[in-house]
C-alpha cells in the first residue's frame, strides 16, 4: 500500500511502511491516483486529489481537520492516537497552570532582565495552588490524567461534560457553575460544532477575577478576541498552548505579564510522539493485512 506522510514522523516505526513517500501537501500538484494512505497532523486532508485513498492516519487525537462525513461516504477509514499523548498533554496542562499561577515566567524575564535586585516586590504575591479548586472542562482520557496528577496539589476538583460519569476524581457541575466556583479552569474537550467557542465573552465572563484559564485543547474553543481582551485588561491569568489560526498568536499577548504561552507542545514529548507515528503505523498495517484498525475514529 502506497503511504504518503507530510513528514518524518519521530522515530522509527515510519520505515516499517514498505512504500512510503514523505511529502508536504502544498507540494501536492495535482491527482494522485496511487496513493492508498496518508499521514496527517492536525492538517486538512485533500480528499479531491487522492481518488484511491483507502486511510487516513491522523498523527494526534483531535481530527477536527477531516471532513468524517466525506471519508465515511468514500469508504475511507480514518483513525487517530488516543491514550498515547495523555500524560504528555497532562503534565504540560500542570505546566502551564504551575507557571502562570506561580509567575514563574515573569519571573524568568525579571532575573534575565537583570531585574531582580532584592526579593521580589511584597505587593506580587502569586496566588498558591495547593488547596484551590480546579475546573475541568471535558473529563476524558487528558482530563482524567489531569484529575489524578491535581490529587498531589490537595486541589478541590470540579468537572463538566456532556454526560456526567461516576467518578471518585471530581465532582461534577454545569459549565457556568464550574466557571464561577474554580480558581482554575483548564480544557480538555474535542473542537466539535457543539465547542466551536464554547468559551464565549459570557462565559469567560463568569471566570473569578484572579482565575487562571488553561488551553492545551484547541485554539477555537474560545472566543480569541474575548478572552485578549480579558487577559489585556488584567482580570484573569492563562496558559495557552494552541491558538484559533496557529501558528498565528495574537500580537496583544506577546507583552502581558499574565499570560504563559507555548508553541502547541501539549503531544511533544519523544515519548508520546513515537508511540503516536507507532499507532499511525500499526493503523496502516492493519488495514494493509485487510484488518480492522487499532484506533478507529468512526468503529
Ligand atoms: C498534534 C494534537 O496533532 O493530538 C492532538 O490533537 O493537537 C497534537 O498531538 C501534534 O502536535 C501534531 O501537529
Amino acid at each position: 500500500m502506497k503511504v504518503l506522510a507530510t513528514r518524518r514522523y519521530p522515530g522509527p516505526a515510519l520505515d516499517e511502511l514498505s512504500d512510503l513517500e514523505i511529502a508536504t501537501l502544498a507540494s501536492l500538484d495535482g491527482p494522485r491516483a496511487d496513493v492508498e494512505g496518508l499521514v496527517v497532523a492536525n492538517e486538512r486532508p485533500p480528499l479531491e486529489l487522492l481518488p484511491s485513498l483507502r486511510a487516513i492516519a491522523n498523527f494526534g487525537v483531535g481530527y477536527d481537520r477531516i471532513d468524517i462525513a466525506a471519508c465515511v461516504e468514500r469508504g475511507v477509514l480514518v483513525t487517530n492516537t488516543p491514550g498515547v499523548l495523555d500524560a504528555a498533554t497532562a503534565d504540560l496542562a500542570f505546566a502551564l497552570i504551575l507557571a502562570a499561577r506561580r509567575r514563574v515566567v515573569e519571573g524568568d524575564r525579571l532575573v534575565r532582565a537583570g531585574g531582580w535586585t532584592g526579593s521580589w516586590a511584597d505587593s506580587g504575591f502569586a496566588e498558591e495552588l495547593t488547596g484551590s479548586t480546579l475546573g475541568i472542562v471535558g473529563l476524558g482520557r487528558i482530563g482524567s490524567a489531569v484529575a489524578r496528577r491535581a490529587q498531589g496539589f490537595e486541589l478541590r476538583v470540579l468537572y463538566t461534560q456532556r454526560h456526567r460519569v461516576e467518578t471518585g476524581l471530581a465532582e461534577y457541575r454545569e459549565l457556568d457553575v464550574l466557571l464561577a466556583e474554580s480558581d482554575v479552569v483548564t480544557l480538555h474537550v474535542p473542537l466539535t460544532p457543539e465547542t466551536d467557542e464554547l468559551m464565549d465573552a459570557r462565559r469567560l465572563g463568569l471566570l473569578r477575577d484572579g482565575a487562571c484559564f488553561v488551553n492545551t485543547a484547541r485554539g477555537e474553543i474560545v472566543d480569541e478576541r474575548a478572552l485578549v481582551a480579558e487577559l489585556v485588561s488584567g482580570r484573569l491569568r492563562a496558559g495557552l498552548d494552541v491558538f484559533a489560526n496557529e501558528p498565528e498568536v495574537p500580537a496583544e499577548l506577546l507583552e502581558l505579564p499574565n499570560v504563559v504561552l507555548t508553541p502547541h507542545l501539549g503531544s511533544a514529548t519523544r515519548q508520546a510522539r513515537e508511540a503516536m507515528t507507532r499507532l499511525v503505523v500499526d493503523n496502516l498495517l492493519a488495514v494493509e493485512r485487510g484488518e480492522p484498525p487499532l484506533t478507529p475514529v468512526v468503529p
